[in-house]
């Protein structure tokens, strides 16, 4: 569809599963050039899994990781023209029951995470003279409060904020700073939080998925596609001018 995407190298952190391994498939669908890091795999080094696609294991809460990756790419001359941070965790509790422990690991991997992913990478783009595209798949629960959900909307309100404030900085260098803010997507992780949510609030999954389907003004919740197609289209040339944008892909639920 974005012909321009041809052999173009996307970097995609939290690519296992989900709404990530979504974000591969569309990018090599355009025939892009993936690599696809993860703390899942086990290759420290850039593997390749098949033509276009190569796999590598990236753990993003530690600096050191991060720092190597960006150095090893750019040691083989691989400088990705779009970086896209997926990778997430959530907890389940209230507030005044959680664990502080919960609340670091929150921050360290969605936060601290994509702060580290970014800085990394648009320190190279700078250094390198080279424009790109940095995208981030944020929540809406960057932008609402969620019952049993504060270190998780805390460290995603807090990712919005390093988006705009990394958008005005690297503006000039003619790198775009974006984030996706999905709403209720069928995956691993909300599988799990309808599970964990339920125990708390003593209600099935089944029943919190009802309750999740009654909420979306288009009467369905997402797929990893649906999120993916908005990543595409932030890392393709009609998105040229947009950044610092909080793009929401949630079927209504969230409108602001
Ligand atoms: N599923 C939803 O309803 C939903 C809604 C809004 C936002 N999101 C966000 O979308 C992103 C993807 O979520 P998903 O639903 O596909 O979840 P998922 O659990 O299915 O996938 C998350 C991926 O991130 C990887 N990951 C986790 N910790 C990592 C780390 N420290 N370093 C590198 N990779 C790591 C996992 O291995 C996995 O492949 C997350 O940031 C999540 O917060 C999801």
């Amino acid at each position: 569809m974005f012909r321009e995407l041809e052999d173009k190298l996307v970097l995609v952190v939290g690519s296992f599963q989900g709404i990530g391994k979504a974000v591969v498939t569309t990018f090599l669908a355009e025939n892009a050039k993936v690599i696809a890091a993860d703390v899942v795999y086990e290759n420290a080094d850039l593997k390749e899994l098949e033509e276009r696609l190569y796999t590598v294991k990236l753990d993003v809460s530690d600096e050191e990781q991060v720092e190597d990756l960006f150095t090893r790419l750019e040691d083989r001359g691989l400088v990705p023209d779009i970086l896209v941070h997926v990778a997430g965790i959530s907890t389940m509790d209230y507030l005044t029951e959680s664990k502080s422990s919960d609340f670091q690991r929150n921050w360290e991997v969605n936060t601290r995470g994509f702060y580290l992913t970014a800085k990394h990478y648009t320190r190279l783009l700078k250094a390198k003279g080279k424009k790109g595209k940095v995208i981030v798949v944020d929540s809406q629960a960057g932008k609402n409060g969620y019952r049993a959900m504060a270190a998780y909307v805390a460290s995603k309100h807090a990712v919005l904020g390093l988006v705009k404030t990394l958008a005005l900085e690297v503006a000039e260098d003619k790198i775009n700073v974006n984030a996706v803010c999905p709403g209720i997507i069928e995956t691993g992780m909300k599988h799990r939080e309808r599970i964990e949510g339920g125990k708390i609030r003593g209600l099935t999954p089944e029943e919190v998925q009802a309750e999740d389907n009654s909420q979306v003004p288009l009467g369905r919740t997402g797929t990893p596609q649906d999120v993916a197609n908005v990543v595409l289209f932030l890392g393709s040339h009609l998105s040229d001018y947009m950044t610092g944008q909080a793009v929401n892909v949630t079927g209504g639920m969230t409108m602001n």
